[in-house]
């Protein structure tokens, strides 16, 4: 949520800007902006409404021979304030020569604002972000030291920032973050501040997290500070990224591209997993004391996820299990012993950080499940599975979802011989039925590819949308729906099938689609007649002779305990599939869709 960079460069600054604000744009791109020191000591600043792409043009018509390697850079979800140029980052002082970016919330911005303007500050823009600025100015007048100056505006601050400030009158960079992540690296081309590894991975080989509290200045020498104290800098993490990964060559965006990789994540992840499943090492190895049930906090496709693997917990080890939406976890009693399983794939997901920090862990042990293993959540968990997605950057989530059941999947199962609830036969059987997956996707998404778009082609008016599931299939229909309602901006609604006669079946008329997860529960039959009788048009998820032909009982049978464990996995394909289809055919950006941003940091 909100993207930030920032360089110290030999050769000019922009470019780097404004190639790293295009690979943090699944930030937030409701503007973007870059500053950067000219010759002059003033900073020349760039601001669009329209993606980073616009800055690209702009960028063309500027003189850079004025311009430094010194910089900053953004790109913008709205929290506080309109999505206007004006509001868009950087913000600077009254004089052009500091300049701000920054992701988080400022909680006391109103009291401040208010405390600066009384002594003359004058504000260019609606918002909290811009409280910042002023408060270094304010304070170098009495230093003339950017570091300090930093230090002492954050410790006016309350609540979450990750920033960069520059000094265009000396060149100087300076970085602070608190309860919003931040990276620094170093490297030949130069220094680097970054959100996300990702987006200067072209440049970089290695990085270091800034904690909470850390202010740092970008020099030769790192002058990192925690709280006022000087202190060493972190020890530098190997870039998990390389460069290839961050484009979509050969397919038309990344969600297209992240579809098609789900097969071999998933048989990616089972390689490495299941050697561990039937004798519990997978498990003992994370050194977790004993477990009288789980509870799963995440958010939205995340939380999803964490529901298949609360599932598995249950069905094969009667372990009981309950789903925490993150953002009401504050009124949630974790009893001792149960495992807290934090579910998120960027792992600095606000709601989710903000939950742990509210439950109460007593005696209760923490495991993050994340595809980013040096997020803040990683680093407050008493131990992390890396969900080893690789990087996905359409954000909707697609190939993160199925490598969190794969892998939570996995490591339940390894759990449950671990402790004594499954026996290793048992345990191997199900990892034969795991083995399958990869084929089971592959083979799934063959079949969507051809019979999901003319069902698109035909229901594309409609303005509503139902999913129905039952048993194991429930949560693949709630995963179909927010697939539906975040890329299409169509209404979506999922329910357990026997539900629908309590209250949604008066949603359905003529020509309702309504999509069915065939599982082969047999009660479905009931429940796909009441909806044919009323005019409803019913889209099978099953197996040879469905709409969607793509559950591959033909390539499996018998699946054994894993379509109760862990269900119909390879129906989110098709689900997502059909999603994608449909925004595209009503002309959505199915990458950035409007109003949503890849890593949720505010709560
Ligand atoms: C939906 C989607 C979101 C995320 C949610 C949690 O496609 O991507 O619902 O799943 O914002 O994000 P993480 O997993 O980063 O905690």
């Amino acid at each position: 949520m909100c993207g930030i960079v920032a360089c110290r460069t030999a050769e000019p600054a922009a470019p780097y800007l404004v190639r790293a604000l295009g690979l943090l744009e699944y930030r937030g791109y409701d503007s973007a902006g870059i500053a950067v020191q000219t010759g002059d000591g003033i900073a020349a600043r760039l601001r669009t409404v329209k993606r980073v792409g616009d800055l690209e043009t702009q960028l063309a018509g500027w003189d850079d021979s004025a311009l430094s390697g010194v910089g900053i850079g953004h790109t913008r979800w709205a929290t506080h304030g309109s999505v206007t140029e004006g509001n868009a980052h950087p913000h600077s002082d009254c004089h052009d020569r500091l300049s701000v970016v920054h992701n988080g919330i400022i909680e006391n911005a109103t009291a401040l604002r208010r405390e600066l303007e009384l002594s003359g500050h004058v504000f260019a823009s609606e918002v909290d972000s811009e409280v910042i600025s002023h408060l270094v100015e304010e304070a170098i007048v009495v230093t003339d030291d950017l570091l300090t100056a930093v230090r002492l505006s954050v410790d006016r601050l309350e609540g979450s920032w990750a920033l960069v400030a520059m000094d265009a009158a000396t060149g100087r960079l300076v970085a602070a973050a608190h309860r919003s992540p931040l990276l620094i690296a170093h490297s030949p081309h130069g220094d680097f501040v970054s959100s996300d590894v990702a987006a200067i991975a072209e440049w970089v080989d290695d990085f270091r997290t800034m904690r909470d509290g850390d202010v740092v200045e970008i020099a030769d020498t790192l002058l990192w500070e925690n709280h006022g104290v000087a202190t060493s800098a972190p020890e530098p993490i190997a870039s998990p990224w390389l460069r290839t990964e961050l484009a979509h060559t050969d397919h038309a965006d990344f969600m297209s591209k992240e579809i098609g990789e789900q097969p071999e994540v998933a048989a990616r992840i089972l390689d490495e997993l299941t050697p561990g499943i039937a004798d519990g090492s997978l498990w003992r190895a994370l050194e977790l004391p004993p477990f009288d049930r789980i509870a799963i906090v995440g958010c939205g496709t995340s939380l999803n996820a964490g529901r298949v693997i609360g599932t598995a917990f249950s069905r094969h080890g009667h372990v009981p299990h309950s789903a925490i939406v993150a953002s009401e976890a504050s009124s949630t009693i974790v009893e001792p012993r149960t495992l807290v399983l934090a579910i998120s794939q960027s792992g600095e997901t606000a709601d989710v950080l903000r939950a742990i920090d509210q439950v109460d862990l007593g005696l209760s042990s923490l495991v993050a499940i994340t595809n980013n293993p040096h997020s803040t959540l990683a680093r407050r968990a008493d131990s992390v599975i890396d969900s080893h997605a690789g990087p996905e950057v359409g954000v909707a989530a697609t190939k993160t979802f199925v490598a969190q059941i794969v892998t939570g999947v996995c490591f339940a199962l390894s759990a449950l011989v671990a402790t004594d609830r499954v026996d290793r036969y048992h345990a191997r059987w199900l990892a034969d039925d795991l083995a399958l997956i990869p084929d089971l996707l592959a083979q799934s998404l063959a079949v969507s590819l051809e019979s999901v778009p003319p069902l698109v082609a035909r229901l594309h008016a409609a303005t509503g949308y139902l999913f129905l599931g039952r048993g194991a299939g429930v949560v693949y229909a709630a995963e179909g729906a927010l697939k539906l309602k975040e890329l299409s901006y169509r209404w979506a609604e999922h329910y357990p099938a026997g539900e629908l006669k309590h209250g949604p079946l008066a949603l359905v008329e003529p020509g309702t689609p309504v999509i069915v997860i065939d599982n082969d529960d047999p009660r479905l039959e009931g429940n796909i007649a009441e909806v044919r009788a009323r005019g409803g048009e019913v889209l099978r998820i099953g197996s040879i002779g469905s709409d969607i032909p793509a559950l591959g009982r033909g390539i499996a049978e018998p699946r054994r305990g894993g379509i109760e464990a862990w269900g119909p996995l390879e129906s989110v394909v098709p689900l997502q599939v059909f999603a994608r289809q449909l925004a595209l055919e009503l002309g959505r950006d199915v990458d950035k869709p409007r109003n949503l941003a890849k890593s949720v940091t505010v709560d």
